[in-house]
């Protein structure tokens, strides 16, 4: 089983006995993808809490759906932008995801949840004795940190010391211990040694929660993100013919699972993974810092599904900070109202992080690769907002001077309207192998990964399919549970 639900029926005792005592009880992915099914006494508390609020109450706004408010949000259709055309330059329609209404402004949320919750309900994690570690290179530590609060458990978030100061601020106030590892974005080697480190001093009183190589971020995507996208395109009345891709960065390879749930629905889709030019590691097998925060690691994680890859995009990191600046400065709005973009679309700008630029650079690459019409469709995702970033935005005034109108025109033409197929590689068979290949040097040879299972997610047709399988099983142990803590 590529998750663990054996069940520790002591410990699974003692997280039901918490949990009541705390008055939380935990949502199904049932209801994360469709949280019309969420109780009327739930709903309620709801209507009295902030998005942000550390409340376990918030748990049950793990979901696209939440109306998209700072404050007693309830649930509406599925939060998604459609990037108006004068700014993507593509024939094609790009549609995307909004992860800025999650607790907490983070689409991660959602796989730390996916995570903690089958280990609640099945005694391998003991909130009451043990901490929860959440390695990161962006938002998955914030979101494990915040529902560790959510949970009453202790929490110790690891990320690279040189991620934005509002993490680090932010973290400050929810997680029990930060650890600081040496370097950028892509320094996750750093990371995972500072893990072993940890289990070797902490031993039984720390369980990892590894986003690159647990099944759990990868089926919160497939199932929870995959559904918002499926219910977006029947809204919209998109035809099965216009479905053309799916563009999604790779940080821990837990976004892109969503593609895989599109394409057991629409079998012509193709699936784009994104990563920074200057860590060109699918690409080129390359390595590199860069500064989209929250993708590109250096490494293939175990938990992407490469054989069903299509293409790869390397996304220059210059371009995306700055679409940034034109997205957030005073002159790229002006600019681009001038252009055509009217004040509803200038404002949703803000909606953009620097990986969910990324992400709509990676669609727009494919969109012009395919020689998408105007009826064709690429989807991608916000991953959180720029009000994560805003620091950058004072940094790069610093480094790279004001930004006024000639700018953005530069930007607005050159790394949107002309971002060109360039660094796009479209992937035959043996370069999904390659990519497939790469995983060896990190997760065999250092990680402790099996020979067997690594040949296994090339060649069991049932590897990945398994995982989906799973989830109706993980859903009664939540039920269960939470009866429990009824009873
Ligand atoms: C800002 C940001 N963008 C993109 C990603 C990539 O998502 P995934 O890890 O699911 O591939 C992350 C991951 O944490 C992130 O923090």
């Amino acid at each position: 089983m590529l998750i663990n639900l054996t069940r520790h029926d002591e410990i699974r005792a003692r997280n039901v006995a918490r949990c009541r005592e705390k008055g939380i009880l935990l949502p199904t992915f049932r209801e994360m993808k469709d949280p019309s099914l969420v109780s009327d006494k739930v709903k309620a508390r709801l209507k009295e809490t902030g998005l942000w609020d550390v409340d376990p109450i918030n748990l049950y706004r793990i979901t696209w759906h939440n109306e998209p408010v700072d404050k007693g949000g309830l649930y509406g259709g599925v939060n998604f932008i459609e990037v108006p055309r004068q700014i993507t330059g593509t024939r094609a329609r790009i549609l995307a995801l909004v992860g800025k209404w999650f607790p907490c402004g983070v689409h991660k949320v959602g796989a730390t949840y996916a995570c903690l919750a089958p280990a609640l309900v099945s005694g391998n994690f003991d909130a009451s004795k043990q901490a929860a570690v959440w390695p990161s290179t962006g938002n998955y530590c914030r979101g494990g940190a915040y529902n560790s609060a959510l949970l009453g458990c202790k929490s110790i978030a690891i990320l690279p010391e040189d991620m934005s100061q509002e993490r680090f601020n932010w973290l400050k106030t929810v997680a029990g211990e930060i650890i600081a590892t040496p370097g950028c974005e892509s320094n996750v080697k750093e990371i995972f040694d500072k893990c072993h480190e940890l289990n070797a001093e902490r031993g039984g009183n720390i369980v990892i929660f590894n986003q690159f190589e647990q099944f759990e971020n990868y089926l919160w995507h497939y199932e929870v993100t995959g559904a918002a996208i499926l219910e977006v395109l029947e809204q919209l009345g998109i035809k099965e013919e216009n479905v053309r891709a799916y563009a999604s960065s790779t940080g821990s390879g837990g976004t892109l699972a969503a593609g895989d749930h599109l394409k057991d629905t629409y079998p012509g889709i193709k699936i784009g993974a994104g990563e920074a030019l200057q860590c060109p590691t699918l690409l080129r097998n390359g390595f590199g810092a860069h500064r989209i925060e929250g993708i590109g690691d250096k490494h293939v994680p175990w938990i992407h599904n490469v054989k069903n890859t299509d293409m790869v995009l390397s996304i220059d990191d210059q371009d995306c900070m700055d679409i940034f600046r034109l997205f957030n400065e005073d002159a790229g709005h002006e600019y681009l109202s001038k252009m055509g973009v009217d004040d509803d679309q200038v404002a949703q700008l803000s909606l953009f992080g620097i990986s969910g630029i990324g992400n709509l650079l990676s669609a727009i690459k494919m969109a012009k690769y395919y020689e998408m019409d105007e009826d064709d469709v690429v989807f991608t995702i916000l991953t959180d907002s720029s009000s994560m970033y805003t620091s950058r935005i004072a940094e790069l005034r610093e480094q790279q001077g004001p930004f006024d109108e000639l700018e953005a025109a530069r930007v607005h033409s050159g790394a949107l309207l002309h971002q060109g197929i360039d660094n796009a590689l479209e992937l035959g068979y043996y370069d999904r192998l390659r990519i497939h290949n790469l995983k060896y040097y990190t997760w065999v040879e250092q990680q402790g990964k099996t020979y067997e299972e690594l040949n296994r997610q090339w060649y069991d047709r049932n590897y990945w399919k398994s995982l989906p399988a799973m989830t109706s099983q993980i859903d009664e142990m939540i039920d269960a549970f939470n009866a429990d803590i009824l009873a």
